[in-house]
């Protein structure tokens, strides 16, 4: 792998500096590299390091243990395998940390951090000397941001995903996080739980370390980075945080990412860096798992950012790719939200290396993997042999879960620019095609203090919609994921468990219903026609159309906003508008306020995207 070092070169002045590979790449600037080099080789040697591990290829592992952090618990285990196939391959495995973020331990919300996370996964990679590097990531929103930032980094990147949580058990039933935290908490609200119940479920939603055990966000881009051509496929995606197969991955990690990092040190190969490995036909494969599965609508936001960091895809991958692809895509795989199993069962089932052969008349084959290989000739070199319950978890192309288009984007004159529902997971299907009178909601702190009053003028055929929860927001930016409002508690009483509800904000992977989401322009903006809409306004879903209307012409549509902007234009604090992403909002939260961009374009900062080198903020 490394012929032995010549340990007097790199002091010999009258030559550069040997290859810039390991602890010879990206030495600090002080105007002298020798130098600077036998500075670093001076202070890494305090770590005990000898000369012969600094001439390995580096390969970073980042971790993002955090005691924050219990779908990331497994991560110590994790990097001690990693470094086992890092260094049984010839390379020298150094960790480093950066921030962790999990779903119920960020505020306002984790959708606010991600950018920072990518940020901060670009950065470190870049600064540091590595030749390559494995990501260690799981909950939400931390696998997207190590993506968009590997892709932003130039270097080879290796995901390594924490894995799912086991199911627990309450009284004889299988639960898990989340989807089940929201239906026993839907009926303790509708009186058919109560306290001790509540109490005792809460003991076993989330019964070991992992992400997630249904088909959330976390599980959904863990499906997605392996259908990216990021990981291995039998078990990279699906293996429980806990299981032997995971540590197994983890050790395989090591060795992908040696081999990654050597093909950019030999000059011979081709570089395996993200940006050389994904392309369009990548995105295409990610989109339609992202259907097969009945992934998360947050997955629609996260796809859409990854491919908006990659200077060949960014125009390519849309709202409109997405549906397209829906059209022609079955929901076949059978976990919660949508179906009702646990990703346990789906890599019991064969985990994604199953499904992907199931879909494969649909993939294209082309795609490049981080083996070096298509994801044809990966597929043809693993065949997977089917069995009864491989087939119960991840139906036959013929026998699907859900026809087409688990996921569907929706446009009319109340979405200009989009709005997404996960149509696979509606309670009842006739609100797919539905109209009804608004009812409307100013914000969070509004929806919590008049949705359960009994004299709210409401009915099951009334749409609910919740205004300010968009990436920028009336009070707290991060799109947060309020977008399954809960269900007046007069109906719930009465039996109603779904009705059609409409936000800007997001909406858990794990959760279910029928609700319009991410509607762009959101609220916060002076031209958006969801910042317009008053109670008894008639609202127009038809999914099958993909459309949504409110029944207002477009004169009164600009007649009102036209009002909204002279009534806050007077205001001091006008407060989500776009005067406010101009005012001078101190640190992280300013830099995302001014820079933050639609859920169209994946909730990234402007600067950050493909072409933020050259876009002018207005
Ligand atoms: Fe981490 Fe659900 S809270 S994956």
């Amino acid at each position: 792998m490394s012929s032995a070092p010549d340990l007097l070169a790199d002091y010999d002045l009258s030559k550069p500096i040997s290859a810039a590979t390991g602890m010879r790449k990206g030495l600090p600037n002080y105007g002298d590299p020798h130098f600077a080099l036998f500075l670093r080789k001076a202070f890494i040697k305090a770590l005990g390091y000898s000369e012969d591990a600094l001439s390995r290829p580096i390969i970073g592992i980042i971790n993002t243990f955090s005691a924050f952090n219990p779908c990331h618990a497994n991560i110590p285990q994790l990097i001690d395998a990693a470094k086992r196939g890092v260094q049984l391959n010839g390379g020298l495995a150094m960790e480093f940390p950066t921030i962790s973020i999990h779903e119920s331990f960020s505020s306002p919300t984790s959708m606010f951090l991600r950018n920072l996370m990518s940020m901060d996964t670009e950065e470190m990679i870049k600064a540091q000397p590595v030749d390559a590097c494995i990501v260690i990531g799981g909950c939400d929103k931390t696998v997207p941001a190590q993506i968009m930032g590997g892709i932003s980094s130039g270097k080879p990147v290796v995901p390594l995903i924490t894995g799912p949580m086991m199911p627990g058990s309450f009284r004889g039933r299988r639960i898990g996080a989340c989807t089940d935290c929201r239906n026993n908490w839907a009926a303790f609200r509708r009186d058919e739980l109560d306290v001790e119940d509540i109490a005792e479920l809460n003991e076993e939603l989330a019964p070991t370390a992992g992400s997630c055990g249904v088909m959330g966000t976390a599980s959904t881009m863990a499906c997605i980075a392996a259908a990216l051509g990021l990981m291995d496929l039998r078990a990279g995606a699906t293996a429980p945080a806990v299981s032997s197969a995971r540590l197994r991955v983890a050790e395989d990690t090591g060795k992908k990412a040696v081999k990654a990092a050597m093909s950019v040190i030999d000059g011979n190969l081709s570089p395996l860096n993200l940006t050389t490995i994904l392309s369009e036909a990548s995105f295409h494969n990610a989109i339609t798992v992202l259907q097969a599965i009945g992934g998360s609508t947050n997955g629609i936001v996260h796809v859409l950012a990854i491919a908006n960091r990659h200077p060949d895809v960014a125009s390519k991958i849309t709202l409109q790719t997405i549906d397209d692809i829906g059209r022609k895509t079955p929901l076949l795989v059978d976990l919660k939200p949508s179906g009702d199993n646990y990703m346990t069962d789906l890599h019991n089932a064969g985990g994604m290396l199953a499904l992907l052969h199931t879909l494969r008349p649909l993939l294209k084959l082309e795609a490049l993997t981080i083996t070096g290989q298509s994801l044809g000739e990966v597929l043809d070199s693993t065949p997977f042999k089917t069995f009864p319950f491989s087939h119960k978890i991840i139906r036959p192309l013929e026998d699907p879960v859900f026809a087409s288009s688990s996921l569907v984007v929706l446009q009319g004159n109340l979405a200009p620019n989009g709005a997404v529902i996960k149509a696979s997971a509606s309670k009842y299907r006739q609100l797919l095609s539905h109209r009804g009178k608004a009812v409307v909601f100013a914000g969070p702190a509004d929806l919590a203090a008049r949705i359960d009053d009994p004299d709210l003028v409401v009915d099951a055929q009334s749409v609910l919609v919740l205004q300010g929860i968009g990436p920028i927001g009336f009070l707290n930016p991060g799109m947060p994921e309020a977008g399954l409002l809960p269900i007046p508690k007069k109906l719930a009483v009465q039996g109603v468990e779904d009705m059609l509800r409409l936000s800007d904000g997001r909406m858990s992977g794990t959760a279910g219903g029928s609700v319009v989401l991410h509607i762009s322009p959101e609220a916060a903006l002076p031209e958006s026609v969801l910042g317009i809409i008053k109670d008894g306004d008639v609202i127009v879903c038809d999914v099958e159309k993909r459309l949504l209307e409110v029944e207002l012409t477009a004169e009164q549509i600009d007649q009102r906003i036209a009002e909204r902007r002279e009534r806050l234009a007077g205001r001091d604090e006008p407060r989500g508008l776009s005067e406010r992403r101009r005012r001078p909002t101190r640190g992280y939260r300013g830099l995302y306020e001014r820079h933050v961009n639609q859920a169209e374009n994946g909730v990234d900062f402007d600067f950050l995207t493909a072409d933020g080198a050259t876009y002018m903020a207005p």
